[in-house]
Order: C-alpha cells, then structure tokens, then sequence
C-alpha cells in the first residue's frame, strides 16, 4: 500500500474523485493527510468527512512566500507520503519543495499540455479556437505546467460552449485520468525514459 496525500486550494472534486477510487479498491494506496492553503476550502470537508487528517498552511498568515513554503514543506514532510498529487492546488510552488520531491508529485492541469499552461486554461482554450481540449496528469518539475506527462483525455470543445461549459466537461475527464495516474504511479508501471513516462516498460532481461 503507498502512502498518498493531496494539496488542494478549493472546491476538491478531483480530491473526492480519489476518496472514492481508494474506498472502491481502484487504487492501493491509503490518504495520509490533506494539505491546504485555503482554511476555507471545501476539500477540508471532505477529507474530515471520511476521517483524513488536514494540515491546514495559511498563506496569509505568512509576512512572506518564505516562511509559507518552509511551513508547507515541513508538513509536507511530516506525513511521510510516497506519492503527492495537486488536486487544485492553485499556488506555484518553489524550487525548494518540487526538488524535495522529485518524481514524486504530479498534478491535474485542464488543458492538453502543453497547450494552455498556468490559470484559466479553459478560458485560454476558448479565447484561441482550438476544436478540442482536455486534461493532462503530469509530474511536477521546476517550470509552470511543464513536467513528463502520465495520462491525458481530450473532449470537443463546441460552438455553443462558455467557460464553465468547457470546464464541466473537462472535469468528467479529470475524475477518471486522475484515479488512473494515481493507480498506475502506486502500482509501480511508470518509468521515465527522458520526458516520456512510459508504461508497463519490462525490466532488464525480460
Ligand atoms: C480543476 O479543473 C483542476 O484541473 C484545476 O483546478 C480545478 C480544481 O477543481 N487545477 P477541484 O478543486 O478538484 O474541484
């Protein structure tokens, strides 16, 4: 069983979505601990719903983004987790943190990366033209949205489309590639040959 835990800044759906995947038996893996930024997060209800821990780091009780990223890492650290994953975790974070755990932590983005990186990816989408778009999961490193990319789903986007349209559509997308990324990390199929996270790679000699 890997030990995962969840940032989240907000509403938490994709955080819900790995809840259930985890009680369904669709990943082997136990949650830890929530961590948030946003003492008025909806995630924190439900992760004190099904009884997992919350740490919650304040930003604004920071004088600056130092003494906040040193209070993250540190309660970060302490849950001991193999894998974490950024469920809407609206906050870049600093070198510091991304080092500390390399290959170790990816994120849900709501575009097909590397299409429509940063905020509002679903307006961006819109605002350019594109036919279609998507979700990717990716493992985080240094730059914004950029890291090696596990899964992606792409939907249509359509004429008659508005932001929150697109962005519910999306998110149908990101309840299922997120549990799958999640899984496939805790069951050890991913390898990193380069930038490409590659699946289900035989060992030596196989
Ligand atoms: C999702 O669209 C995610 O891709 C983006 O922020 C949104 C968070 O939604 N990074 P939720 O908090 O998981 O409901």
């Amino acid at each position: 069983m890997k030990r995962i835990a969840v940032l989240a800044s907000g509403r938490g759906s994709n955080f819900q979505a790995l809840i259930d995947a985890i009680r369904d038996g669709q990943i082997p893996a136990v949650c830890v601990g929530l961590v948030t930024d946003n003492p008025a997060a909806y995630a924190i209800t439900r992760a004190r719903e099904v009884g997992i821990p919350v740490r919650v780091v304040d930003y604004t009780l920071f004088p600056e983004k130092g003494a906040f990223e040193s209070a993250l890492l540190a309660e970060m650290k302490s849950l001991d987790a193999d894998l974490f994953v950024l469920a809407g975790y609206m906050r870049i974070l600093g070198p510091g943190i991304v080092r500390e755990f390399s290959g170790r932590m990816i994120n849900i983005h709501p575009a097909l990366l590397p299409s429509f990186a940063g905020l509002h990816a679903q307006r961006q989408a819109l605002e350019y033209g594109v036919k279609v778009s998507g979700c990717t999961v990716h493992f985080v490193d240094e730059g914004m949205d950029t890291g090696p990319i596990i899964v992606q789903a792409c939907v249509p986007v359509l004429d008659s489309d508005d932001e929150e349209r697109l962005a519910d559509r999306i998110l149908a997308e990101e309840h299922r590639c997120l549990p799958l990324a999640v899984r496939l990390y805790c069951e050890g199929r991913l390898a990193l040959i380069g930038r490409r996270v590659v699946l289900d790679k035989a060992g030596p000699g196989a």
